[in-house]
C-alpha cells in the first residue's frame, strides 16, 4: 500500500486508537478528572504506569502538589464520562459533582477511583519528565482494583463481559471487535519460523 509522507506534525493521531482512561487526582481540598489517551506501563517491578499531562490542564498543578494520581479504566457504556470531563477544566467546573461520579474508597492515596471503572490503577509520583507540551508522570502503582467478572476467568480482559473505550481523535470513540482471540504463542511461533 502507497504511503504518504509529511514532516508536519499538525495532527498527531496516526499512533490511535488508544484506550482512553480518566485520570483522577486530589489537592488543597479539590477533587479532579480528565480523560487521558496517552498512558502506558512502563515497568513490572516495581509497577510504573506513565501519564502524559499538559501542564495547561488543572491537573497538572493538582498531580504535582499532591504527588498522587490514580487512572481509571472506563467501560466504552460510559464513554461519555470520557468526553465529560474531558471537555471542561476543573478550574471552572466541580466535575465530580456536575457529572455525577460516584466513586468508592481510594485505599493508599486520595485521588479518587470512579465507581464507573472496570479497573484503576492507584499511583504516586516517582519522576516527572517534561517531553515538550505535555509532562510524563511516572506512578508507582501503589494499589490496583478491578471488576473480577471484567476478567473471565483468567488475568485477560473478557471482551463479552466489557469492552474499553478505544479513542481515535476528532471525538470518536469505538469498541475493540468481539471476535475470538488468536493465540500467537511466540516462542513455537519463532522456532516454526526459523524451521527449529
Ligand atoms: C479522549 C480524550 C483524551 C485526552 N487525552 C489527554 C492526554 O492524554 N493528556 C492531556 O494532557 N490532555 C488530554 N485530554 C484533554 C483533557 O482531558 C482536557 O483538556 C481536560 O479538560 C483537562 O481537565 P482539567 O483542566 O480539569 O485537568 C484528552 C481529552 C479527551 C477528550
Amino acid at each position: 500500500m502507497e504511503k504518504a509522507v509529511t514532516e508536519r506534525m499538525d495532527s498527531f493521531y496516526h499512533h490511535y486508537p488508544a484506550v482512553a482512561t480518566i485520570v483522577t487526582s486530589h489537592a488543597g481540598g479539590r477533587d479532579n478528572a480528565m480523560a487521558v489517551a496517552w498512558h502506558c506501563a512502563l515497568s513490572r517491578q516495581p509497577p510504573v504506569y506513565m501519564v502524559a499531562i499538559s501542564p495547561k490542564r488543572f491537573s497538572h498543578g493538582l498531580i504535582v502538589e499532591s504527588g498522587e494520581f490514580a487512572v481509571n479504566f472506563i467501560p466504552y457504556a460510559s464513554a461519555k464520562l470520557v468526553a465529560l470531563v474531558g471537555g471542561c477544566s476543573g478550574r471552572d467546573v466541580d466535575k465530580l459533582k456536575a457529572f455525577g461520579l460516584a466513586c468508592v474508597p481510594s485505599h493508599k492515596v486520595k485521588a479518587p477511583v470512579l465507581e464507573a471503572a472496570y479497573a484503576a490503577y492507584e499511583c504516586r509520583v516517582v519522576g516527572r519528565h517534561a517531553t515538550g507540551d505535555h509532562d510524563a508522570f511516572f506512578g508507582e502503582i501503589v494499589a490496583v482494583h478491578h471488576r473480577p467478572a471484567a476478567y473471565g476467568s483468567g488475568r485477560v480482559m473478557d471482551l463479552e463481559q466489557m469492552q474499553p473505550i478505544l479513542y481515535l481523535g476528532d471525538d470518536l470513540y469505538t469498541v475493540v471487535s468481539t471476535e475470538a482471540p488468536v493465540c500467537l504463542e511466540r516462542q513455537s511461533l519463532v522456532r516454526g519460523a526459523l524451521g527449529r
